[in-house]
């Protein structure tokens, strides 16, 4: 029998199988990760080693430099993962691996070391959306959440309101149409000569700034619940420039909050309209930008106000994690989504494809 013969014939048992744990792989930026996480729900080990350090010297993810660190890390994290388990490699029941969207040669690295561990294991290998995995971080987070629901996530790539309307189905309601609102983070972050990653020392420096000192556009966009944060951005690199210019003394931390309060408040009330206008009841937030202090509390207080019921995910699961793919996998398993060697990665992966329906 071939290695997928096999592989589909293990993924239909472990549908009916009672306790399915599964080591997921993330790799697809600047975070080396591997969990181990069982039915979807419960985390058993959460490893993750962050390169920020490789990369603050130049102001920003270098690809090379990442895959170079994903290859030697990669098999070290997946030990670890293990080994905080209380598990051996033979003991866990399925393999998963974010396979899109992200830097190629990162992804590769993960890709590659989650199949090489599938056909020696002869397991399963679950092929995950590494946006699919944010979103899985809220039922990590609370065992109470099932779709559907919507789900507002915003990362350094991405932004998105997505409509859960069950396990593995999504539909875009909004989207950004230029930066993604983490990458205008650090960007006003860059300016200000905030290390990078900007997004959050930007957050902290604006609890004690002043949100109404400077005055930033209202973004316009296409679609009503479309996001947009370049013109939000360049009109603050702009003010920053020309306060610069007079010779002033910048006013750093009353500078982080107002273009904070400009786009948690773009954020939450495109967010807000949805809701209203389609009648969410719950909604959810995700990604590395939802780790935002102000986000959070406005998301939370919005909702709070409308009667939605609102999900975040808790602090540590809201940057890139393995134990958010790890979850996210056990329904793709749930609904047979298993890949077969052939399996690549996918820089430019839409949220929309299923593997094997692409
Ligand atoms: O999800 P993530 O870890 O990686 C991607 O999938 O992109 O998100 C990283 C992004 C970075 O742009 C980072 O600056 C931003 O999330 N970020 C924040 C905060 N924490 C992380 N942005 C604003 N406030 C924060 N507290
Ligand atoms: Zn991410």
């Amino acid at each position: 029998m071939s290695y997928f013969e096999n592989a589909q014939k293990q993924a239909a048992a472990l549908r009916e199988k009672e306790c399915v744990r599964i080591l997921a792989i993330e790799s697809s930026c600047d975070e080396t990760a591997a969990a181990v996480v069982e039915n979807g729900r419960k985390i058993l080990s959460n490893a993750v080693f962050s390169q920020i350090d490789l990369h603050a010297l130049y102001g920003g993810v270098v690809p090379e430099i990442a895959s170079r660190a994903h290859v030697e890390k990669v098999d070290r994290m997946v030990d670890e993962a293990l080994r905080q388990a209380g598990m051996a490699l033979q003991d866990v029941d399925a393999l998963a691996v974010t396979y899109g969207p992200g830097l190629v040669g990162a992804l590769l690295t993960g890709v590659s070391c989650a199949k090489a561990l599938a056909y020696g294991t002869g397991k399963p290998l679950i092929p995950v959306h590494h946006i699919e995995g944010h979103i899985a971080a809220d039922f990590l987070s609370h065992p109470d959440l099932t779709p559907p629901f919507a789900c507002l996530v915003v990362s350094g790539g991405h932004s998105h309101l997505f409509s859960v309307d069950g396990y593995g189905e999504y539909r875009v309601l909004g989207q950004t149409q230029d930066d993604a609102a983490g990458e205008a983070f650090d960007k006003a972050a860059r300016v200000l000569d905030i290390p990078y990653p900007g997004g959050p020392l930007l957050d902290k420096l604006a609890e004690e700034g002043d949100p109404n000192a400077l005055k930033l556009p209202r973004p316009k966009t296409q679609g009503r619940y479309d996001y947009s944060f370049s013109g939000l951005k360049t009109a603050f690199i702009n003010a920053v420039h020309t306060l610069r210019q007079k010779g002033e003394t910048l006013p750093v931390a009353d500078l982080c909050a107002s273009f904070r309060q400009a786009v948690v408040s773009f954020l939450v009330d495109r967010a807000m309209l949805a809701a209203e206008e389609l009648g969410i009841q719950k909604m959810a937030l995700a990604g590395g930008v939802s780790a935002n202090r102000l986000l959070r509390r406005e998301m939370e207080s919005a909702c709070r106000k409308r009667g939605i019921a609102f999900y975040m995910p808790e602090l540590s699961l809201c940057g890139d994690n393995a134990a958010m793919i790890g979850s996210a996998a056990y329904y793709r398993l749930l609904r047979g989504e298993i890949a077969d060697l052939t399996l690549n990665a996918r820089p430019s992966l839409m949220l929309s494809s299923i593997p094997g329906k692409e």
